[in-house]
C-alpha cells in the first residue's frame, strides 16, 4: 500500500470492529454562514475520515434560508440573502442538494436536512410576511440576526406552507429522517408548541420519513421511531463570569433571558418525556460537542492568537479540548441508558462567529475526532493521556487535505 509516497507493508491481520452506536453525525449550521457545495463536499470528506455517518444540516435560521423550494421561491430570492452582518448570502438549488447527497452517500453518510421550525423563523418571515407569528411579544433583542417569532400552529395557510416545504424537502431526501427544529421557541405558549410539532411530525410521516429534533420535541406527543437531540446540557468553567459579560446572553433583555433560562431548565423533564415515550435520543450535549466553545488552552503556535480569540461563541465558557473529550455517552446522563434510549452521538457547529471555510476548520479540528471517537469506541477503551497521544500523529492528514486546525498546546504534535 502506498502511504505519503511511500510503500507500507501491513502484517496479514484480521480487524474485529463495529460502532458503539448506529448513528454518528454533526450538525453543519449553514444558516449562519454559507458554505458552497465544494465546501460541504469536505466537510463529508471529514465525516468519512473518522466513520461518521449522518451529516445534520441546519438548512435554516434567522439569519438565512438556504435550499431551493420550488413553490415558495421567495424563501430563496429575499431568505437567501438576508442581512447577516456583511456575510455573503447563498443557497442550494435542489439539484446541488441532490449532489450534497450523492456525494455523501458515496462516502456511507446520510444527510438530514433541517428545516429549523416553528422558531428561528426570521428568514420565512421575511420572505412571506403573510406567514402568522404566534409570538406577540414585542422585545427589541438588538442583536443581529436574532428574533423572537413562531409560526402559528391555528392558521390554516401557515400549516399549509409547513406541508408543502416538508413535502419537496422529503422528495430530494432519500434519507429516511427530516429534522424539524422545534428548539428554543420562546413566547410560544406550550399548547401551539405542542400542536404545531404534533401536526408537523404528522406531515413528516405522511411523507414517510421519520422524525427529529431538538429535545424541546419531547412536550409534544412523539412516539417510538422519533428521535429527539437531546441538547441543552452545560458544563464546567461556568464561574468565568468576566469573560462573558459582554457575551450574548447577558446582552439579552431580561425578559428574553427569563425565557431563555425557563427553556434551560425544563431540560432533564424533556429528556424524562423523550425517555417515557420511548423515542430515540441522539445525545448532544452543548457543554462537550457544541464545538463553537472557544478554545481555552494556549495554541502551540502564536500566530493563532487571532482566530483564537475570535471564533466561538462568547455567551459559552471557553473549554479546553480535554475538557470536552472527557465525557461518555452512555453516563453524562443518568436519564439515558445507552443501550435502550441512545440512537447515536452528534457534534454541533453553529456559525455565528464564523465567516468563512477556514474558520469553520479551526473549530471543527481536532475536536470533532474526540466526539466520532466517542460513537464509535467503547469507553473502556479510550481515555484522554493515550488519545492525545494517537491525536497528535492526524495533522498529516488534515494538513494533506488543506484543512486548518487548532494547535492546541496540551498535544505533542507530531
Ligand atoms: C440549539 O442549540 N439551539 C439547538
Amino acid at each position: 500500500m502506498e502511504a505519503r509516497g511511500k510503500t507500507v507493508y501491513l502484517p496479514v491481520l484480521e480487524v474485529k470492529d463495529s460502532p458503539r452506536f448506529t448513528w454518528r453525525r454533526l450538525s453543519l449550521d449553514v444558516s449562519r454562514c454559507f458554505f458552497t457545495v465544494e465546501e460541504v463536499k469536505q466537510v463529508i470528506d471529514m465525516l468519512s475520515l473518522y466513520k461518521m455517518n449522518v451529516l445534520h444540516i441546519h438548512l435554516t435560521d434567522n439569519q438565512g434560508w438556504r435550499i431551493e423550494i420550488k413553490k415558495y421561491p421567495n424563501l430563496t430570492a429575499t431568505g437567501g440573502h438576508m442581512p447577516n452582518e456583511g456575510r455573503k448570502g447563498g443557497y442550494y438549488t435542489q439539484e446541488q442538494f441532490r449532489e450534497l447527497v450523492e456525494y455523501a452517500a458515496s462516502r456511507f453518510i446520510t444527510v438530514v436536512p433541517e428545516i429549523d421550525i416553528p422558531g428561528h423563523t426570521a428568514a420565512m418571515f421575511a420572505s412571506y410576511p403573510e406567514l402568522k407569528n404566534a409570538v406577540t411579544l414585542d422585545l427589541n433583542l438588538n442583536i443581529a440576526g436574532q428574533a423572537l417569532g413562531a409560526l402559528d400552529a391555528d392558521d390554516a395557510e401557515t400549516m399549509q406552507f409547513v406541508e408543502d416545504v416538508i413535502t419537496e424537502l422529503a422528495v430530494i431526501t432519500p434519507g429516511s429522517y427530516l429534522h424539524i427544529g422545534g428548539d428554543e421557541t420562546m413566547g410560544l405558549s406550550d399548547e401551539k408548541f405542542i400542536r404545531f410539532i404534533n401536526q408537523t411530525r404528522q406531515f413528516v410521516l405522511n411523507n414517510r420519513k421519520k422524525m427529529v429534533g431538538w429535545q424541546e420535541i419531547c412536550r409534544a406527543d412523539i412516539k417510538e421511531g422519533d428521535l429527539f437531540q437531546h441538547w441543552i446540557y452545560l458544563t464546567g468553567n461556568m464561574d468565568q463570569t468576566d469573560e462573558r459579560e459582554d457575551s450574548m446572553i447577558s446582552g439579552l433583555p431580561p425578559e428574553v433571558l427569563k425565557l431563555l433560562m425557563e427553556t434551560f431548565s425544563r431540560a432533564g423533564e424533556d429528556v424524562e418525556k423523550g425517555v417515557f415515550k420511548q423515542a430515540g435520543a441522539i445525545v448532544s450535549p452543548s457543554g462537550f460537542v457544541y464545538l463553537d466553545h472557544r478554545y481555552l488552552e494556549p495554541s502551540a503556535d502564536p500566530l493563532q492568537t487571532d482566530e483564537q480569540e475570535r471564533l466561538g461563541m462568547p455567551a459559552y465558557p471557553k473549554q479546553t479540548i480535554e475538557q470536552m473529550y472527557n465525557w461518555d455517552p452512555s453516563t453524562f446522563n443518568p436519564l439515558l441508558r445507552a443501550s435502550e434510549n441512545i440512537a447515536g452521538v452528534e457534534a454541533a457547529i453553529w456559525c455565528e462567529t464564523i465567516s468563512n471555510f477556514r474558520e469553520l476548520q479551526f473549530l471543527l479540528m481536532p475536536r470533532l475526532a474526540g466526539v466520532a471517537e466517542k460513537g464509535w469506541f467503547k469507553v473502556e477503551h479510550t481515555n484522554w493521556d493515550e488519545y492525545k497521544v494517537r491525536l497528535s500523529s492526524h495533522p498529516p492528514l488534515w494538513e494533506q487535505a488543506d484543512w486548518n486546525y487548532f494547535k492546541s498546546s496540551l498535544v505533542d504534535w507530531k
